[in-house]
């Protein structure tokens, strides 16, 4: 459902706003976290403070309502959901916040998040960060790797992949903190990137992946997500 239409006409939305920017100083006084999220491309410290103090088990009630669809662990059994076992601990604090404040739109994530606070956000975070992604019995990691992951496309603007998700497909914490893609949902890889290039997927840092998957073919996004799922050591999830 649209919050907006919450709101019937627009008097209340203009009082609504009047009355936010009277207690929008005493709410910052208030409040030790600072409200940006993020400082630059990073998390901003008042929230790389929360998330270290964060408790994998710390929230394990909550962590229960989402079993149904990301299992128990964070290994989801099917692939148009994405796993969470084993992500970097910024990256999901990160989308947690952003489905919280509606900045990323994920369907009835946005729902979900908004009932957890910011330390449920952390407790979850670390807790799928220490659980693991586990190779799939007789898969092998694929045997080369493709141009647009080592060395991108200088001809088309595009950074190899590997610059920012690591070689290992792990993620990395260098000029941006980017999630790890080995072993990613195919099926949440392409609709993920898809969203990506269509602009409606737009919480990404200084456009970095909307400006990476304008400039890939559908081919070479299939071809990638191939490739990232091969390189977890995990295989396609057959449909019921
Ligand atoms: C009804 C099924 C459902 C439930 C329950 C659910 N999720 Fe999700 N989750 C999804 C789907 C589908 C997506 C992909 C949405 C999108 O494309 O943005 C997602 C996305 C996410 C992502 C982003 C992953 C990424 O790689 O970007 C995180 C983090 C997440 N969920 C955490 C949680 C947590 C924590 C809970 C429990 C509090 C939860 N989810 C409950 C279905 C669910
Ligand atoms: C300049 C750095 C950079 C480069 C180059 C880059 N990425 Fe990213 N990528 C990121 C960041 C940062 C995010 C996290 C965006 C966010 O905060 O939601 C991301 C997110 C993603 C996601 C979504 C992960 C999820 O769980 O939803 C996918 C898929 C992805 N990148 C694939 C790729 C592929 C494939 C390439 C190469 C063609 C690539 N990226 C190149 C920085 C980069």
């Amino acid at each position: 459902m649209n919050r907006k239409s919450d709101t019937p006409f627009l008097p209340a939305t203009r009082l609504r706003r009047s009355a936010a920017l009277t207690v929008l100083p005493l709410l910052a006084l208030a409040m030790p976290v600072s409200a940006e999220l993020m400082q630059g491309a990073k998390l901003a410290p008042a929230h790389l403070e929360i998330l270290a103090s964060g408790d994998p088990n710390g929230s394990a009630k909550k962590a229960k309502k989402c079993v149904k669809c990301h299992g128990k662990t964070g290994v989801s059994d099917d692939d148009e959901i994405p796993n969470l076992a084993g992500q970097r601990a910024s990256y999901t604090y990160k989308q947690l916040m952003e489905y919280k404040n509606d900045v990323r739109d994920g369907g009835r994530m946005n729902k979900t998040a908004r009932k957890l606070s910011e330390q449920d956000i952390a407790n979850l975070a670390q807790f799928y960060a220490a659980q693991t992604l586990t190779p799939m019995a007789g898969v092998s990691k694929p045997a080369a790797t493709p141009a647009l992951v080592d060395k991108g496309d200088s001809g088309r603007g595009l950074t190899a992949c590997a610059d920012c998700h690591g070689a290992d497909g792990l993620g990395k914490d260098a000029d941006y903190d980017a999630p790890g893609l080995a072993g990613m949902s195919p099926i949440y890889f392409v609709e993920t990137m898809q969203a990506f290039k269509a602009g409606e997927r737009a919480n990404d840092p200084d456009e970095v992946m909307r400006k990476s998957a304008k400039a890939l073919t559908d081919e070479e996004i299939e071809a990638l997500s191939a490739y990232y799922l091969a390189l977890g050591q995990r295989k396609p999830i057959p449909m019921e």
